[in-house]
């Protein structure tokens, strides 16, 4: 398998070959992705929702995902590894969005740094993109700015916020971008926007339109039931798997067949002996 790149994504598009981005918290799962052969794997500051467990990820740090970005590297092989900028890692000012970008590649070993915004964060995509740092744009729902939205809500739906999206669109592109995440924007949007920019879109509610798709992996696998949105295809039920095989651990214990002869250690029983 090929080593994916901000090249081969960009070959993708243009080539018609779609992209497959999942979410990835660590080094076991990223090895699965990898030998399974998505393209890309997002350390996503879903992080905060699915493996921290906060409502939302207004308090994930940039320790957290240092943290777990280098897991994910050391699994990944071939995909290409995103970490999401957290937020007030870039907002606050150019300076910080450079310094933070670079403790994601440099600690982390991140091969592409996500954040989230249009017009207003394209002074620090283009200071991110001069320090050598490939950026993905985040595009409609952006979860950092939750409070700001008043709740998750599909975005992009009126004339005005289409036309600002599809603005915001070619700006990222324009500050150095290379690619945009879209989340729960309306279809026929997302591939307007699609066709409008010559970066890959990647999108999350968006429709088929886009270049390559993305989800959550515990959504996808209906790991994560807190919530579960309109979006989201279950591709198998691990969670119930996951559980099943929990409740027959727990049996196993209870009844004493498990550990079985097979699972232990021994030592010659004359040094038992001497014991007592
Ligand atoms: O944090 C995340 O997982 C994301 C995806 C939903 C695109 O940003």
């Amino acid at each position: 398998m090929m080593k994916n790149t901000v090249t081969t994504i960009q070959q993708q598009k243009e080539n018609g070959e779609k992209i497959s981005m999942l979410t990835c918290y660590d080094y076991s799962m990223a090895k699965l992705m990898d030998e399974a052969g998505i393209n890309m794997l997002l350390v996503g500051d879903s992080l905060g929702n699915v493996v921290l467990g906060y409502e939302d990820t207004i308090s994930v740090t940039m320790e957290d995902m240092i943290h777990h970005t280098v897991a994910v590297a050391r699994g990944a092989k071939n995909a290409l590894v995103v970490a999401d900028m957290p937020f007030m890692s870039y907002q606050t000012s150019v300076y910080d969005a450079v310094v933070n970008a670079g403790r994601l590649m440099k600690e982390g070993r991140a091969q592409m740094v996500k954040l989230e915004g249009g017009a207003s964060v394209c002074p620090q995509i283009k200071a991110i993109v001069d320090a050598s740092i490939p950026v993905c744009a985040h595009l409609g729902l952006t979860p950092q700015s939750i409070n700001a939205f008043g709740g998750f809500k599909v975005q992009g739906r009126d004339e005005a916020a289409a036309k600002k999206l599809l603005e915001d669109a070619k700006m990222v592109e324009a500050a150095g971008a290379s690619a945009i995440v879209m989340e729960c924007v309306p279809a026929q949007l997302a591939q307007l926007v699609t066709k409008n920019v010559h970066i890959p879109t990647i999108g999350i509610g968006a429709g088929a339109g886009c270049d390559g798709q993305v989800l959550v992996y515990q959504d996808m696998l209906g790991m994560f039931s807190d919530f579960t949105p309109k979006f989201v295809r279950r591709f198998a039920n691990v969670g119930e798997v996951m559980k099943e095989a929990f409740r027959e651990y727990k049996t196993a214990i209870a009844n004493g067949s498990f550990p079985a002869e097979e699972h232990i250690y021994k030592i010659d029983e004359s040094i038992i002996k001497k014991l007592y």
